[in-house]
């Protein structure tokens, strides 16, 4: 199997593994690196980590229209359903659920997660993708944190980790994350879309080659696509 991962900006992805098309946290509309309207994506599946603007995003907008599954806590998955989207699936930490394109584990992030409108949106959170022959964590809005160790225990082809600093890890203790995970490849996201969150991803790049010569950073700005 080969994974197309298509960057929408910002830390909204777009995993194609040829058979299904997962939309991450689909913050399209409002996404000043955007370069696509929402109305171009169709996806089998939305998974959202958290229940804050720049994740939820387009999500009701595009589940309605396509009909996608939205995979997300529990009560971002009963906001939706009270928001006219019914095909939700919720899940909750340390929970994983086998879905057609393969298990989905959801794992912590260190993070908040009100909703737009002010409703609880439970805990934050990050996600294993374990895709046939190819593990993908996506970190999602999380702090450093030393269980980072137990995820790289997976043996991750790909970790895909903010580092924008201020909302969420910087690139000094995303640095301490690579060395925690010992994925073989990483993306960098959530970076340069706010004043507040602007990084130089060529930089980290240089900074994780240097102390992890091994693991490739793949740096994807928006509309660019990785390919396994
Ligand atoms: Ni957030
Ligand atoms: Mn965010």
């Amino acid at each position: 199997m080969e994974l197309n991962i298509i960057s929408l900006g910002h830390s909204a992805l777009l995993f194609d593994t040829g058979k299904y098309k997962i939309l991450i946290d689909p913050f399209i509309n409002e996404n000043p690196k955007s370069t696509i309207k929402p109305d171009v994506l169709n996806p089998d599946y939305i998974v959202i980590t958290h229940g804050h603007g720049d994740h939820i995003g387009d999500t009701i907008e595009i589940a309605k229209r396509s009909g996608a599954k939205v995979v997300a806590n529990f009560e971002i998955s009963n906001w939706l359903n009270g928001n006219g989207v019914s095909n939700t699936h919720p899940m909750n930490i340390g929970g994983s659920f086998e879905f057609p394109f393969g298990k989905l584990k959801q794992t912590i992030a260190h993070h908040s997660s009100i909703l737009p409108d002010g409703s609880y949106g439970g805990n934050p959170s990050g996600l294993i993708f374990y895709f046939e022959n190819f593990k993908v964590y996506f970190a999602g809005d999380t702090g450093l944190f030393l269980d980072m160790k137990l995820i790289g225990e997976e043996e991750l082809d790909l970790a895909i980790l903010p580092i924008g600093d201020n909302f969420t890890m910087g690139p000094s203790d995303a640095l301490k994350a690579v060395g925690f995970l010992n994925p073989k490849k990483i993306i960098p996201v959530h970076y340069g879309t706010f004043d507040a969150i602007g990084q130089d991803p060529e930089k980290f790049k240089d900074m994780v080659g240097a102390k992890y010569p091994d693991v490739e950073t793949v740096v994807l700005r928006a509309g660019a696509k990785y390919c396994s």
